[in-house]
């Protein structure tokens, strides 16, 4: 019933490196060709963990969004916009918190962990409890049916699934709702009201999900339903109730196979990244002196790639015949380890080169990329707005 649509955040926490554009970026660069997108700096998230050092969120926002151009994605193809210049993300927090019971927050597994992580913040708070909520106001206000995330935010998605149904049960149900919906049924004139019935007979009383997509497909091809009858009679279809608001699905983004420098995960906290607008220079120094096999101590030594970080990165940007040159050479001690460090150093150089080139027009004039997310936070602002309608009118707020 409700169009394609994709959604993804990310909180802006300093420069993106390699680890972000492997993990994520690539992947929504990706989505934008495919689907209508909206990409957004999750501010507020960020201030959840991070209150009180609210001085680094509009500098960290903006480089961000930078990045995000840098790497690809595209703001003709995508909305770009920020949480916080979306004030309804607020709102819709607000009152799904009405009927979110404690006992599903307290359980998200997100929770506890990271309150055992970041152990030098206190995060025994209201807002912190109240994060994936906040997430899932994110994702229902568009109506967004596919959340590109990784593995750690896949709890977050579910949660927002069982917010949906929740939902949509309690104010799905109007007076009057199945009356309309019959009438609905019979405009779809006899034989096809029939098949309809049959369908969502066989969906409800015995679950079968393909009377379900036959349903769906019938529905979508019918011309002559108004909107109203049409959103009735998926909803009657499914359940006893209108889809006021969209189940998402996750597209579970593959781990991102980027090491860090040092073979741990890239990551900020680690030290062993490259940022995306790195300076060649400083990623020359950076791989040149990545440590190798430690057992590797004279250049006469063999080494084993299986053991070394370098290897790795060659397993990203390597095709089979420089592979080979490395296993050879390292083991038998015909090339040093700086040579092996040669072709890694130029892949990593030459997949960012274009993303400099991107991001400098944006460096020189910060206008334009201020225009760009001026220009995406309105758009936002406008589909928050078409859902925030039909939500304040169920839940009985569309008085005057
Ligand atoms: N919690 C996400 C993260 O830490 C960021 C985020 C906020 C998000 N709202 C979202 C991701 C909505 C997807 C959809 O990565
Ligand atoms: Fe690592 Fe290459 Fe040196 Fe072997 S030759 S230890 S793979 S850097």
């Amino acid at each position: 019933m409700f169009a394609d649509r994709v959604l993804s955040g990310m909180r802006p926490t300093g420069n993106l490196h390699l680890g972000h554009y492997h993990g994520v970026l690539k992947n929504w660069v990706e989505l934008q060709q495919k689907y209508e997108c909206l990409f957004f700096v999750a501010d507020w998230h960020a201030l959840t963990t991070h209150y009180d050092s609210p001085e680094i969120i509009e500098k960290n926002a903006i480089d961000m969004v930078i990045d995000w151009l840098a790497a690809g994605v595209d703001p003709s193809k995508a909305v770009l916009f920020i949480q916080s210049k979306v004030p309804a993300h607020a709102e819709l927090f607000l009152l799904l918190s009405m009927m979110t019971p404690l006992g599903w927050l307290e359980r998200v597994p997100t929770y506890k962990d990271q309150q055992e992580k970041l152990t030098e913040k206190d995060l025994s708070t209201y807002g912190f409890l109240g994060y994936p909520l906040l997430q899932s106001a994110d994702i229902l206000i568009y109506r967004a049916n596919r959340v590109p995330v990784g593995e750690d935010q896949a709890p977050h998605i579910e949660f927002t699934r069982e917010i949906c149904r929740r939902f949509n049960h309690l104010y799905g149900k109007q007076s009057g709702f199945e009356e309309k919906a019959e009438a609905a049924i019979k405009k779809l004139g006899s034989k096809k009201s029939k098949l309809y019935r049959e369908l969502r007979n066989r969906y409800q009383e015995q679950g079968i999900e393909s009377a379900l997509e036959e349903g769906k497909s019938l529905l979508n091809t019918q011309q002559n339903l108004s909107m109203g009858d049409k959103e009735r009679l998926f909803g009657y279809l499914e359940g006893g109730g209108k889809m006021i608001l969209c189940e998402p699905e996750t597209l579970l983004t593959k781990a991102s196979r980027m090491p860090g420098l040092d073979g741990q995960k890239m990551s900020k906290s680690y030290n062993n990244t490259i940022s995306l607008r790195e300076d060649p220079e400083s990623i020359r120094k950076k791989i040149r002196t990545m440590p190798t096999d430690p057992a590797r101590v004279r250049r006469s030594d063999p080494g084993n790639p299986a053991v070394c970080p370098v290897w790795q990165f060659h397993l990203i940007y390597s095709n089979d015949e420089t592979c080979k040159w490395v296993q050879h050479g390292c083991t038998s001690a015909e090339i040093g380890c700086l040579d092996c460090k040669g072709p890694v150093i130029e892949k990593v150089l030459a997949e960012l080169e274009p993303m400099r080139e991107r991001a400098r027009i944006y460096e020189e004039d910060p206008v334009l990329v201020r225009n760009i997310i001026a220009d995406g936070c309105e758009k936002a602002n406008q589909l928050a707005e078409d859902t925030m309608r039909d939500i304040r009118s169920a839940i009985g707020l569309n008085y005057s």
